[in-house]
């Protein structure tokens, strides 16, 4: 018998997500199902091929708004959780759970499509193509002087303060950002790890708040330190998870607090635009090196 590709019913949930940790060579999660519950799940918007009562497949797409140049916010389906098993690859399951799904879609009036691909080759063919790039950030904290100093103070906070301040301040970049998503609270649970997800774990993060100077909170960064020394002098790493600010200013500051801090020789980011201003705010701007340029969104 061929195998049969439709969407899921709330007790094919848990199989589903482990068919999904296999796809992406993780181990299966015990919980993740039942995590996933606590927020609607979308079951419609999960799709799955079924090789007799095993799940070989999976794909799930769910709604946001995208920002667009110029402001503009569009309902949008972002796709996720694209998988076949090694064993049922490039038989067509893919094709036949992401056609319908963005048939799906047009009808309910979004009227893009996004994703982030693990392959180039794999989207073209639906209709995707590369609209962001990204990259990577390092800056040499020993050679990094700005050239003015940014407004605004910064404050050392508790993963329960950045999960009420951070989204506040999240949405008003988002509303400005083209190419940014909306982010629900499920998101930010995990983030913060106040409610983790089981099978991805996240490590403990400081978070740290900027103030503008009327006090409302304007920007945030998450950040890991690792435990690096040569020959007993600190060579450490600051990692972001991730640095947002509304604006320019919140944005500069919280980059000064992180080029301030001791025993912290490089700071580290991903996923950073391409055309990152902070190259024009540094007296020597080869401080900070752009690498593994590539597409993104
Ligand atoms: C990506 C993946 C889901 C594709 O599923 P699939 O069921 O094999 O895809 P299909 O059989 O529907 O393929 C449709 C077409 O795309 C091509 N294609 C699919 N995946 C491809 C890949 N990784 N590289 C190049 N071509 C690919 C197939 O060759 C096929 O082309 P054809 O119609 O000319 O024969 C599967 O390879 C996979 O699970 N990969 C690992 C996880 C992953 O990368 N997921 C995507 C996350 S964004």
């Amino acid at each position: 018998m061929g195998v049969e590709v439709r969407t899921i019913v709330d007790d094919e949930l848990e199989a589903w997500i482990a068919a999904c940790n296999n796809g992406f060579m993780r181990p299966a999660a015990e919980g993740a199902a039942d995590f996933l519950r606590t927020a609607e799940p979308h079951l419609d918007r999960c799709w799955a091929g079924f090789d007799g009562t095993s799940v070989v497949a999976t794909l799930r797409s769910f709604a946001t708004p995208l920002t667009l140049p110029g402001g503009a916010m569009v309902p949008t389906a972002a796709l996720t959780a694209v998988t076949a098993k090694p064993t049922h690859r490039r038989q067509g399951l893919l094709t036949r759970m992401i056609t319908p799904d963005l048939d799906n879609a047009a009808e309910r009036g979004e009227v893009a499509g996004i994703l982030i691909a693990a392959e180039w080759p794999i989207y073209g063919r639906f209709g995707y193509g590369n609209a962001a790039d990204h990259c990577q950030l390092k800056l040499d904290v020993s050679r990094t002087r700005f050239l003015r100093e940014a407004t605004g103070t910064v404050e050392m906070v508790d993963a329960g303060t950045a999960r009420r301040e951070c989204p506040a301040v999240y949405d008003r970049y988002q509303a400005a950002q083209p190419g940014a998503i909306e982010r629900n609270g499920r998101w930010w649970d995990i983030a913060t790890r106040l409610k983790p997800f089981p099978g991805f774990p996240i490590p403990e993060r400081f978070w740290v708040l900027c103030r503008d100077t009327r006090g409302k909170v304007v920007g945030y960064v998450s950040y890991v330190v690792d435990d690096h020394w040569v020959d007993r002098r600190p060579e450490n790493t600051a990692t972001l998870g991730e640095l947002v600010g509304v604006d320019e200013e919140a944005t500069l500051r919280l980059w000064q607090y992180l080029a301030q801090i001791d025993w912290v020789q490089t700071i580290a980011a991903s996923d950073r635009s391409v055309d990152d201003p902070l190259h024009w705010q540094l007296h020597d701007a080869r401080a900070l090196r752009a690498y593994e340029r590539s597409d993104f969104l």
